[in-house]
């Protein structure tokens, strides 16, 4: 099977060099193979196997049998269950072990999940205020997220209005919820970063796989997850955010977690959307 970037949806306001599209891609690639080893196959997985065609991103090969794991019929399970919960979350203090369990999701994928402290969480809800601001200063990204995130209950593509429901438009809830917990007396959501080493292809591709192996991995969990994108978004607050980690790491995608209330379903794309053609070889 061949996973191929579709440069057509591209976010060109939001997303000008493409790379939450292939964060996205990589993201489908982890959840194709997970779906691949549990029907009991190895997915032999070539990332990037053309340099005449960037845009093919993965090769992938169901091979030999084998039984699957638990752990990834587990993961498997959760594909279906998966999905973004942008409402406030119960104030459920999570396991330190679910956070390590998140941890070594991430690095299974080649992908790093650096710490926050309660000073750098404190850092970085400013920086999302001010990155929010700047992008709600441009009108460019609000005609662009109004046409992705206002759409109608028929709509099988981007986000349905419903989808944000209880969600307040300006994250003001987000950033008061992830103060760390010296704040207040609430316990703080997990408030997580998925980095890389390097900020190419590649890695961002490894990237999107780690985001959708910790999102499965919550969703087993019982933890729900959604994006706190400005400051990943906005190029210098991006930039503010890596010197702020302080480690050389790429932050590719920031995610709130927590125990969240149940969600209506999400719609997905028409599978004759996605699936260009099928070849068969003997
Ligand atoms: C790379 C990436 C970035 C995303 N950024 C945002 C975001 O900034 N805000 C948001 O509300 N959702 C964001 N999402 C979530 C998508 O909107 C969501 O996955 C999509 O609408 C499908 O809904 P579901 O996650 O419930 O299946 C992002 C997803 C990916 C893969």
């Amino acid at each position: 099977m061949e996973l191929h970037a579709d440069p057509r949806r591209i976010l060109p306001v939001t997303d000008p060099d493409g790379r939450e599209l292939v964060l996205s891609c990589g993201a489908a690639l982890f959840t194709l193979r997970t779906a691949i080893h549990a029907l009991g196959f190895h997915p032999a997985t070539t990332l990037l196997p053309s340099r005449a065609d960037p845009d093919l991103l993965a090769v992938v090969r169901p091979l030999a049998e084998r039984t699957p794991d638990p752990k990834i019929a587990r993961l498997a399970r959760a594909i279906p269950r998966r999905r973004t919960n942008r409402r406030p979350f119960r104030p459920t203090t999570i396991p330190r072990s679910t956070l390590t369990t998140l941890r070594h999701a991430t690095e299974l994928e080649h992908a790093w999940m650096p710490s926050l402290d309660a000073e750098q969480c404190r850092h970085l809800r400013d920086l999302t205020a001010r990155a929010r601001r700047d992008q709600l200063a441009d009108p460019a990204f609000v005609a662009e997220l109004g046409r992705w995130t206002q759409l109608g209950a028929g709509t099988r593509d981007g986000v349905p209005s419903y989808a944000t429901v209880g969600a307040p438009a300006d994250e003001s809830w987000i950033l008061q919820e992830f103060g760390g917990p010296a704040e207040g007396t609430r316990p703080a959501p997990l408030v997580v970063v998925i980095g890389s080493l390097t900020d190419d292809r590649l890695d961002r591709l490894q990237a999107g796989q780690a985001l959708q192996r910790v999102l499965l991995t919550a969703t087993a969990a019982g933890l729900a997850a959604s994006f706190i994108s400005p400051p990943i978004m906005v190029p210098s607050a991006r930039a503010e955010l890596r010197r702020l980690l302080g480690c050389g790491v790429w932050p590719q995608v920031l995610l709130r977690l927590g125990y969240g209330s149940p969600l209506p379903w999400i719609p997905r794309r028409p599978l004759e959307d996605v699936l260009l053609e099928t070849l068969v070889s003997a």
